[in-house]
């Protein structure tokens, strides 16, 4: 009996081993479609490359990430195209109350939870669900209590590419409980790939989101204190209005400490809200740079977009070979200043603000379903 359910084993590990191929020899899944192709792994359910064609015809690889998938286990606070979860971004006090329940979640970022602590969905290997020559599916199962939060959760992530354009969908169930939910795609950009020879900074990319006139108002700490500000015009955190190179205020009062005034963070850190109808099927973001000539448009359900200028990129940690490795423009370092980061996601810290009336806690019967859009085009 012994050995033929030992049988069995071996030829079910063959099937699946058969349905999802293994990686790349450089350890990571590629997928592609007409101008566009793009690299995975299961830690994080990251991205690790995105190359598209910039005005002069060349590649492009336009992502921050690492050559080898071992730097990513070896650097998961930094979240470099991962998947954050089971709640993005922070939670203030690392702690919240649910059904007359309080619940604490690990303090990795002061006395907040930051990406839902050490043990978040960016530092987890995701299992290779399917893989297709333009899409890949990563699938994780969360048990209850890993982060701190109440029942287990089961998520699907996937990546398609079509013509030009990046496609995530993410569907995640919560079917033992009711627990916090707030997922988001967390890649890094710099659209000139670190090849300008003048910057290797991102402060001439443009940024434009004509739906956020609102801001969520930070504490000290980046935890939302519950007020919700008006951008005015011309203000250092103004991208309605009209798109603006992410520079543009660099010497502006207040830039020193716009994302932090307890740790001087310089520049975006922020969390803007997005007030459109998803009838509109307008970008809710877009990014440009003139040097090469690369456009991204953002398109998605989501209620917010949090724009980081990578203030804390400490300088240390290479570029990836595709960008011409160490020794490239500049010095080959990621700088502070070197990449933004785009997250749509619902309002941060929205399970400790019931007065804003967000739907973040999920439990049996509730689908969660995050969705956006990345085309890339030319200016
Ligand atoms: C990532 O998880 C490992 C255990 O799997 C843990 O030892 C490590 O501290 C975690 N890293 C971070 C940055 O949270
Ligand atoms: C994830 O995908 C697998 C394979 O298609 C499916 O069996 C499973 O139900 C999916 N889970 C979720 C949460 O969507
Ligand atoms: C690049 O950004 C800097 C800082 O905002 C600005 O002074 C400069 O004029 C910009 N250069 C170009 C070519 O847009």
């Amino acid at each position: 009996m012994k050995s033929i359910s030992l049988l069995i084993l071996g030829l079910s590990a063959s099937l699946s081993a058969a349905a999802v191929p293994p990686p790349g020899a450089d350890g990571k899944y590629t997928i592609s479609a007409p101008g566009i192709r793009a690299q995975f792994i299961p830690f994080a359910a990251a991205i690790t490359n995105l190359f598209v064609l910039d005005k002069n015809g060349i590649e492009r690889d336009i992502i921050l990430g690492h050559d080898s998938p071992s730097d990513y286990s070896a650097d998961p606070g930094t979240h470099m195209g991962a998947i954050p979860g089971r709640y993005a971004n922070r939670i203030g006090n690392a702690q919240f109350t649910l059904d007359g329940v309080t619940y604490h979640t690990p303090q990795n970022d002061g006395s907040n939870t930051l990406h839902s602590g050490p043990n978040g969905w960016g530092n987890r290997t995701f299992e290779v669900v399917a893989v297709s020559d333009n899409s890949i599916t990563f699938g994780i199962h969360d048990p209850a209590f890993s982060t701190g939060m109440p029942g287990s959760i089961d998520a699907n992530v996937t990546y398609t590419l079509t013509e030009k354009t990046w496609k995530i969908k993410i569907h995640a169930l919560s079917p033992e409980a009711r627990t916090p939910l707030m997922l988001t795609q967390h890649t890094y950009w710099n659209l000139d790939a670190f090849a300008n020879p003048e910057t290797d900074l991102i402060w001439n990319h443009t940024y434009y989101t004509p739906y956020s006139k609102r801001l969520l108002a930070p504490d000290p700490n980046m935890v939302p204190t519950g007020e919700i500000t008006t951008i005015p015009q011309g203000d250092i955190n103004d991208f309605w209005s009209a798109p603006k190179q992410l520079g543009t205020n660099l010497l502006t009062p207040g830039w020193v400490g716009n994302c932090g005034t307890g740790s001087g963070c310089e520049g975006y850190n922020n969390c803007w809200l997005v007030d459109k109808s998803p009838r509109i099927a307008k970008p809710v973001a877009t990014l440009s740079s003139d040097w090469s000539g690369i456009k991204m448009e953002i398109y998605t359900g989501q209620a917010a977009v949090q724009l980081y200028s990578c203030y804390w990129m400490p300088g240390t940690t290479p570029i990836k070979s595709t960008q011409g490795g160490e020794g490239a423009a500049g010095n080959g370092l990621i700088k502070s200043g070197g990449c933004v980061a785009l997250e749509a996601q619902d309002w941060n810290d929205g399970i400790n603000h019931p007065e804003w009336g967000r739907n973040q806690f999920y439990g049996p019967g509730d689908d969660y379903n995050w969705e956006a859009t990345y085309k890339f085009g030319l200016l």
